[in-house]
């Protein structure tokens, strides 16, 4: 065949080959195998040696145009290519800036301290300071200190975890009444959250832990109707102007009188339902005028001073905020009822 006409034959062939050709890769593979070194176009060109001299310059220009043709259909075409290869590149990459992400996990306090949180910034409002003690409680303290001696009935309402004789884990937060009066002269005004113990079985409304907020206030002149007010402004702040407070007698060896408060039910707002057991009032707290023996005994002044007290459930104050009806579910650690409260 004719040098010419195996250019042509070539050219066509490149050419419909090139149109089926799509990627970067059988793009390449092509320009070898046609323009490469050992390609079909240089084959030709060493082979013009067995040419007749005066025909070499001809079908050297000829092999150089193909070539130069070919070379540019092939550059038009890696451009097309590549064009194609970004486009779909950009498109498999791309990152719908809409779609809602997953959310990561993120923990929550848990409800009693949420409520212990609140009742502080209430208390703190009311000009009360915040002072810890320890759970692991002298007897003296929780027990002597508080007007309850050795032997003394009362003690069984609230038997406890003794370490030995004189170690026992605190019963109340009422010790902090002895530590802070014996520590600090008055204007006393504190209060004091934690964790208190009592050797109860765990069932829907009782357990062996759970946690006080006990408050104290020794000045000049306290009466009850400094309690009542303190006692009144503290369920407002909390629960809002509609709660009332319902003060019951009671009986506490360190306080003297002595009295048992209820909120009104904000489940049924005092109308009477399953969480307030139909009375319409919930029972939060124990209070009252510090007994002057127990103001003597830790060293203050009981003909200058007077004092009142008070001592906050705080489960209780958790499962009505949030109406949790077993005292158990605060235990759990189970995150289903956790998440939900924040
Ligand atoms: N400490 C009492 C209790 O645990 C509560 C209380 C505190 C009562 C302060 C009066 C004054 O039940």
């Amino acid at each position: 065949m004719a040098i010419v006409d195996t250019l042509r034959e070539l050219t066509q062939r490149v050419e419909s080959e090139l149109k089926a050709t799509d990627t970067s890769a059988a793009l390449d593979a092509l320009k070898v195998k046609v323009l490469g070194k050992k390609g079909e176009l240089t084959a030709l060109l060493k082979g013009m040696g067995q040419l007749a001299p005066e025909e070499r310059p001809k079908v050297g220009a000829q092999i150089n145009e193909v070539r130069e043709h070919l070379t540019a259909l092939m550059g038009d075409r890696e451009a097309a290519i590549k064009k194609a290869e970004r486009e779909a590149a950009l498109k498999a990459e791309t990152i719908d800036v809409t779609e809602p992400r997953k959310l990561p996990k993120v923990g929550a306090a848990h409800p009693i301290t949420l409520v212990m949180d609140e009742l502080i910034e209430c208390f703190s409002g009311l000009g009360f300071e915040v002072m810890e003690g320890p759970e692991v409680e002298l007897d003296h303290y929780n027990f002597e200190l508080m007007n309850l001696p050795k032997n003394h009935p009362a003690r069984d309402a609230q038997d406890t975890f003794y370490m030995d004789d004189n170690i026992v884990l605190r019963t109340h937060t009422s010790p902090m009444q002895a530590r802070a009066m014996l520590t600090r002269k008055p204007p006393i005004r504190i209060i004091c959250p934690g964790r208190v113990y009592r050797a109860d079985e765990l069932d829907a409304t009782h357990s062996p832990v759970f946690h006080q907020m006990e408050g104290l206030v020794v000045d000049e002149n306290m009466s009850m109707s400094d309690l009542r007010g303190t006692l009144e402004a503290f369920a407002k702040k909390l629960y809002g102007n509609d709660v009332s407070t319902r003060f019951r007698p009671s009986f506490f060896p360190f306080t003297e009188p002595s009295a048992e408060v209820d909120l009104t039910c904000t489940a049924c707002h005092g109308k009477g339902c399953r969480i307030c057991k139909d009375t319409g009032w919930v029972e939060v707290l124990g209070c009252g005028m510090v007994n002057p023996k127990v103001l003597e005994m830790c060293g203050i002044d009981s003909t200058k001073y007077s004092g009142f007290a008070f001592g906050i459930g705080l489960e209780r104050i958790a499962m009505k905020r949030y109406g949790i009806t077993d005292l158990r579910m605060l235990y759990e650690g189970d995150a289903r009822l956790l998440g939900q409260i924040r």
